[in-house]
């Protein structure tokens, strides 16, 4: 698969967030999310492959489409078994409000290289390539905060923390602003936040808190792509989100560190996002007469290969529009 196949799948990111852009500002956050969801169901089928959802919009009797389990793909007898987790708009209230940093989002691997999920949360602590091994989760925020801070050679106040602004946070955030360090609170996508860390020059250098188990394996394939790190933690809401965890073949103790490979194991990892509201990683769907561009990031672990991909979507063959520089 690699580098072709990742080609075939920034497309699939891409019509999503383009279906989804074109509902940015109306309040509907349902209806964005159906249409990222629609066009990456639609445009998944035309690629040549057998495969299989892992992380979805649910299970079965829950989700319309891409539900865990759901078969996806020409899946020709000769074609590669694939598992796929998708989130189709990470950000449906940030659509919904036209703010920034919503992303459309999928990774691929061979068969088993993405954990099972249950949907649930997790207690994340993400970091890029600078600060990857030097972090611990089981430690505090604050030593993790001087831990992050001393691995990228920075004073604490010169580092900035996202962290989802719930809450379930209030404490996470009271002991990281005794650290002296910056703090950006959001309102959604700690996924996109948590590439972020580990992009240069987005201004993010670690994300920490809690947030979903789906976006967690997201993360970690991402992640892994590019050198930084996450742990995580089970933060199950209730009896039934564990005994789920079960069943799913996951632990259901809340004390296990998970890694970034124990989140996303495979080696033949595919990472995409298309940006659909501008933000610190990528450009939103800019739509002009007859198309629209579109900015992705694509990358391939075993090839250790990062693109970002700067597209433009032709609606109308017939009447062309004048691409620009
Ligand atoms: P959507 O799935 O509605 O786009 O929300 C995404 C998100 O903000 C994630 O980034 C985050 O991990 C999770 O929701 C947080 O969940 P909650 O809103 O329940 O705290």
């Amino acid at each position: 698969m690699e580098t072709a196949f990742a080609l075939e799948m920034v497309r699939v990111t891409e019509a999503a967030a383009i279906a989804s852009a074109r509902l940015m500002g109306r309040g509907d956050r349902h209806g964005a999310d159906r249409a990222a969801t629609e066009a990456m169901r639609r445009t998944m089928d035309e690629l040549e492959m057998r495969g299989t959802i892992v992380i979805g919009e649910g299970e079965r009797d829950e989700a319309p489409m891409l539900w865990i389990g759901e078969p996806v793909g020409v899946r020709g007898e000769e074609h590669a078994e694939i598992d796929i987790a998708v989130d189709p708009l990470e950000g449906t209230n940030l659509v919904a409000h036209g703010q920034a940093n919503a992303i459309t989002v999928l990774a691929a691997s061979e068969r088993g290289g993405l954990l099972h999920a249950p949907d649930t949360y997790l207690e994340k602590l993400c970091v890029g390539p600078g600060a990857a091994g030097h972090v611990d989760i089981r430690q505090s925020a604050t030593e993790n905060v001087r831990a992050i801070a001393s691995s990228l050679r920075r004073d604490v106040r010169d580092i900035t923390i996202v962290i989802l602004e719930r809450p379930r946070h209030e404490p996470l955030i009271e002991e990281v602003r005794a650290t002296g360090a910056r703090i950006k609170l959001i309102s959604d996508g700690d996924l996109s936040a948590a590439i972020s860390c580990a992009v240069s020059g987005t201004g993010v250098h670690g994300v920490m808190g809690t947030g979903g188990a789906p976006e967690g394996v997201l993360t970690a394939a991402a992640l892994k792509c590019l050198g930084g790190e996450i742990q995580a933690r089970f933060r199950f809401r209730n009896d039934d989100e564990r005994a789920r965890a079960e069943k799913m073949g996951t632990t259901s103790d809340e004390s296990v560190v998970l890694t970034t490979n124990d989140l996303a194991p495979g080696d033949q990892l595919i990472f995409a996002a298309s940006g659909v509201t501008s933000g610190d990683l990528l450009h939103g769907v800019r739509f002009f007469a007859g198309g629209a561009r579109i900015h992705s990031l694509v990358m391939a672990y075993q090839t250790a290969e990062v693109r970002f991909v700067d597209a433009v979507q032709m609606f109308d063959r017939s009447r062309p529009p004048a691409v620009r520089l």
